[in-house]
């Protein structure tokens, strides 16, 4: 098997970071590679934000789950009534994906340069988390604050959110697929 494709069948979700923080030249790969993602009308209307503020990223853990306390669904509310918990698990690097508003297709363009971060990182053996819970404090009345807080550009919102770090666990084990996703027609 190829190394790509090695990589993307062995990429896990990371829930349990190192502290120490992960190399700018690192980082740096692994934004390029979400900005070489394909995006329709080739409109690359993704915009990344990097924050490696410790502040910064339990603030945002602390509204988000704030917020995910009234959220309908018990494994929600469950793990935002968790003290402990943090929705980052840690990471010392978290990537807010924002999209461009007037783009053709921005959500899905972001989710195409989220996937390819998260298979860079994996082939650098840096684990990534994709983070769609702190859409909840994105997707609340505190949106606008945040939007200028994180120094979003006009025009963009914040959608989800990627962590970072090196992996404390290597999991390894590969997730059962579910069957007759595939259908042929020739
Ligand atoms: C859109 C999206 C949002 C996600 N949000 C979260 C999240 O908020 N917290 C989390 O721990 N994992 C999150 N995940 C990771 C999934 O739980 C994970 O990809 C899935 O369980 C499959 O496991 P794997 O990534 O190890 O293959 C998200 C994944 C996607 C694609």
């Amino acid at each position: 098997m190829n190394e790509v494709l090695k990589v993307i069948k062995q990429r896990r979700t990371t829930r349990k970071f190192k502290k120490e923080q992960i190399k700018d030249k690192e980082l740096d790969t692994i934004l390029e590679a979400g900005l070489y993602a394909p995006s329709a009308h080739n409109n690359q209307s993704w915009n990344f934000t990097v924050i490696q503020d410790e502040n910064l990223l339990d603030e945002l853990n602390i509204n988000t789950k704030n917020i995910a306390k009234s959220f309908p669904d018990e494994t929600i509310k469950k793990m935002a009534n968790n003290e402990k918990f943090d929705i980052f698990y840690n990471a010392p690097t978290v990537v807010v994906v924002s999209g461009k508003n007037d783009a053709m297709m921005p959500q899905i363009d972001c989710a195409a340069a989220t996937e390819n971060m998260l298979i860079a990182a994996e082939s650098l053996d840096i684990g990534a988390c994709w983070n769609g819970m702190v859409g909840f404090l994105f997707n609340s009345e505190r949106k606008n604050e945040y939007i200028e807080k994180l120094n979003i550009p006009e025009g963009y919102t914040p959608y989800y959110a990627v962590a970072l770090g090196y992996k404390k666990v290597n999991v390894t084990n590969t997730l059962k697929r579910k069957e007759n996703s595939i259908q042929y027609i020739k």
